[in-house]
């Protein structure tokens, strides 16, 4: 069943400036969806379509429509779409830094009117999945490293007990190993607590082994889409992402078409 479906939708920001055209996608209940693309592509703008946080940044959904559990939802708040169901985790890992860890976590189960009982619940739930934060529990979150921080957002989420969860970028700036211990944590909550997962990555790579379904975007259109495993077979995707990736001197963490051309000029250099 498709929990959440855009249907060609259109994004201006400052009335004049078109990012988004024409962008459709799915997303089936229970599955984990990367959206792909480079620096500038529309992957946050497309999560802060859906999330309605555009506003805030004078953009405007201008065309096309976004249905969750089949209502219309591009006209609701986004606190109307949190109660929902539907919660974005911020690009940059926003923690509160001089908050504590557990502080930091218990923000958000403010907005959802949780007892005592439930909220006390639901903190164990989360540090069941994070036991790194259980540990850091008392520090203060600015203190703690990147991947602390990016666990410590996607638990914050966590606490409001979501349906589907709009990722953007977990993997930036983190290195390999905590890039992959952050995502086997997605794939547990996908599995375990039923979460479904519009994960905006950069990191094709990485993201393409948990996803099972990819779209890839480019100038504010959808190039190209398929499951997980054909993408990851494709040759343009392989030359333009994967191969990259698999070639780059810092670890494959960059993957656009510019990292591309930059890739071949050293490589032309050294030879
Ligand atoms: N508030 C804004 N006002 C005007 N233009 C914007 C605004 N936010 C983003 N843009 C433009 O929209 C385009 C898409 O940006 P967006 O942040 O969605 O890309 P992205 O795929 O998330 O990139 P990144 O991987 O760097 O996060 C870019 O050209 C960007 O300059
Ligand atoms: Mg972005």
């Amino acid at each position: 069943m498709t929990l959440l479906s855009v249907n060609n939708i259109e994004v201006i920001y400052d009335h004049v400036i078109l990012v988004l055209r024409g962008v459709s996608l799915d997303v089936p209940e229970g599955g984990i969806v990367a959206l792909l693309g480079a620096n500038g592509a529309g992957k946050t703008t497309t999560l802060k379509a859906v999330s309605n946080l555009l506003h805030a940044e004078r953009g405007e959904v201008t065309k096309g429509a976004i249905h969750y559990r089949g209502d219309r939802v591009d006209r609701l708040s986004p606190n109307e779409l949190v109660r929902r169901g539907v919660i974005q985790v911020m690009e940059g890992r926003h923690c509160f830094a001089h908050l504590t860890v557990e502080e930091n976590l218990l923000t958000g189960a403010y907005t959802c009117g949780m007892s005592r009982a439930q909220t006390r619940e639901a903190l164990e739930r989360v540090y069941a999945y994070f036991p790194r934060l259980k540990l850091r529990r008392k520090s203060q979150a600015g203190y703690t490293s990147g991947g602390e921080q990016q666990m410590c957002a996607i638990g914050r989420a966590m606490m409001a007990r979501p349906a589907m969860v709009l990722l953007d970028e977990p993997s930036m700036g983190l290195a390999p190993q905590i890039v992959e211990e952050i995502f086997e944590i997605v794939r547990d909550l996908n599995q375990r607590e039923k979460v479904s997962f519009l994960l905006a990555e950069q990191n094709t790579m990485v993201a393409l082994r948990y996803a099972s379904y990819g779209y890839i975007l480019e100038n504010g259109r959808v190039v190209m889409d398929g499951s997980a495993a054909s993408l990851r077979e494709n040759e343009d995707v392989k030359e333009f992402y994967l191969g990259v990736a698999a070639n780059d001197a810092d670890g494959g963490r960059r993957s656009s078409f510019r990292d591309v051309k930059s890739y071949r000029r050293r490589k032309r250099w050294l030879a």
